[in-house]
């Protein structure tokens, strides 16, 4: 049964940049993962370039089935609120937006209470969010994984009467973020499932089923057959790898053929 429900979800493959590329090295990479990755079906691809390249990444993505994604936005509309950008003013540039990043978390102290707002910012402006939560190594350790998933998840959620119909959610463990350390199949399929049951909990067990989980930490073109073969594991986000076009383009077919 989790095979044929899992099928029904298109799968999702996100690439965050972070603060990398020079411009020069951003527009080739859009270059090249159009040519690689328009043709094909059967998986949504999202490339989430730093901010001012967001504008080069429409331009060069226009027309294409390749969508453009922020990595992080302000939750007010507009104001005073130096070196922000809001959902509002990326619409017409980007249809995604990434949001509760543990680097945003952990670097730059969001609070669930931020992750609230602009989720709802996010939604407001008709954006795709991909909410990321993920428990840290000494959190794991400690047995306090699922308990930091819910938290996070009841942070982000609250107040939401209904399940957001576009939500795709990132299960990101700190620990395997950019540290070559995956998590097993078994852990990271273990912890979508748990995601799952929560947003069954908190929404609708049909909610949950329709939601796209993506796993995300130290994803690579040699471990992403395996991850996305996970019944649960509807995608992936994709730091580190998404640097290189064919490395990236490689972890899409994977996501693409578990949809064949
Ligand atoms: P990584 O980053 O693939 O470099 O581990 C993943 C992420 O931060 O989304």
């Amino acid at each position: 049964m989790a095979d044929s429900m899992a099928n029904a979800r298109t799968p999702i493959v996100g690439g965050n940049w972070k603060m990398h590329t020079t411009r020069t090295e951003a527009q080739a990479l859009l270059q090249a993962l159009r040519a690689d990755l328009d043709a094909l079906a059967g998986v949504e691809v999202v490339v989430c370039p730093p901010a001012p390249w967001l504008g080069d990444a429409a331009d060069a993505l226009a027309g294409s089935s390749l969508a453009v994604g922020v990595q992080n936005v302000h939750w007010e509309p507009s104001g005073a609120y130096t070196g922000e950008q809001s959902p509002d003013m990326l619409v017409g540039t980007a249809t995604y937006a990434i949001v509760g990043h543990s680097e945003r978390r952990h670097v730059f102290g969001e609070t669930d209470i931020e992750v609230n707002r602009k989720l709802r910012a996010i939604l407001d402006a008709n954006l795709t969010p991909i909410l990321a939560v993920g428990e840290t190594l000494a959190e794991r350790e400690a047995g306090w994984a699922s308990v930091v998933l819910r938290t996070q998840l009841d942070g982000a959620f609250e107040g939401f009467e209904v399940c957001p119909p576009t939500l795709v959610v990132a299960y990101e463990p700190v620990w395997a973020i950019g540290t070559g350390r995956t998590a097993t199949p078994d852990v990271a399929q273990d912890a979508c499932a748990e995601v799952r049951s929560m947003l069954a909990k908190r929404f609708t067990p049909a909610d949950a089923e329709a939601v796209r989980i993506q796993y995300g930490g130290s994803v690579t073109p040699d471990n992403a057959e395996v991850l996305l073969a996970q019944p649960d594991i509807d995608g992936a986000l994709v730091g580190g790898a998404s640097l290189r076009a064919d490395a990236f383009a490689s972890i899409c077919r994977a996501a693409a053929r578990r949809s064949a």
